[in-house]
């Protein structure tokens, strides 16, 4: 406890007197929006994120816990795409006084939907196009544009987003994966701290692997 306080992820402001950033989840109104405890984003509304996102769109947007997402980061839906495999991409369906019904969704791209990972570091202005898939514990560059599928505890950047290094060894990352520390608890967390911010990863390595034991 610090500060006289416990995290809770259901209060919108968890920085006394700043209000440009905020725990998503207890701020969602798209039921098509799924966000996990304490992921915050440096903004002070999330939703405006999340673009081409209708009423009557197919996909949904799932993020995990303890995600920390920059200023500017977009997450482009599904329904951004036009129809590809006709002469014209002109959505003329959209628009008043065209006579075109709208496309079978056979007609129209669908990656389906899009999903982040737990502990995932978004960069300022990055660009999450329909359908990716972000494991756990990765980092997108800042301004990248990520339009397939990033590997748990790997870094990309760049446009297209590119692979710059996995950030630790096969043997770490497996024990990461098993150890999923954010789905414990506030307090046993809390506890761990010493262990997730220490950068002599083969003391963690020991670590995890008796806590696992
Ligand atoms: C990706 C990042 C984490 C750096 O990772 P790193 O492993 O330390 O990478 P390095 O700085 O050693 O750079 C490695 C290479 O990737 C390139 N690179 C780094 N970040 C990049 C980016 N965002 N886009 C494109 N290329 C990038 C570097 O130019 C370098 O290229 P080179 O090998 O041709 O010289 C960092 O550059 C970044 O983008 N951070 C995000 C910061 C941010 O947006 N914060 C928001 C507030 S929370």
């Amino acid at each position: 406890m610090k500060d006289g306080k416990r995290p809770d992820p259901n209060v919108i402001h968890p920085i006394a007197g700043y209000d440009r950033e905020i725990y998503v989840k207890p701020t969602i109104q798209n039921p098509n929006v799924m966000v996990g405890d304490f992921t915050y984003i440096a903004d002070s509304d999330f939703e405006h994120h999340v673009t081409h996102f209708y009423p009557w769109s197919r996909d949904r947007l799932i993020i995990g816990k303890f995600c920390q997402i920059a200023s500017g980061v977009e997450f482009v839906m599904n329904d951004a795409n036009h129809q590809m495999n006709a002469v014209s991409t002109f959505p003329f369906y959209t628009l008043e006084g065209w006579e075109m019904k709208p496309p079978g969704p056979q007609d129209m791209p669908f990656k389906g939907d899009t999903v982040i990972g737990n502990d995932v570091w978004i960069g300022q202005n990055a660009v999450i196009l329909p359908g990716v898939h972000i494991g756990d514990g990765a980092i997108i560059g800042a301004s990248s544009v990520v339009g397939s599928d990033v590997a748990p505890y790997t870094i990309v950047a760049g446009n297209p987003a590119k692979v710059l290094r996995k950030r630790f060894s096969d043997e770490l990352i497996a024990l990461l994966l098993r150890f999923q520390w954010w789905e414990k608890s506030v307090d046993e967390i809390n506890r761990l701290i010493p262990v997730l911010t220490c950068s002599d990863l083969k003391k963690v390595e020991d670590e995890l692997r008796k806590q696992l034991n």
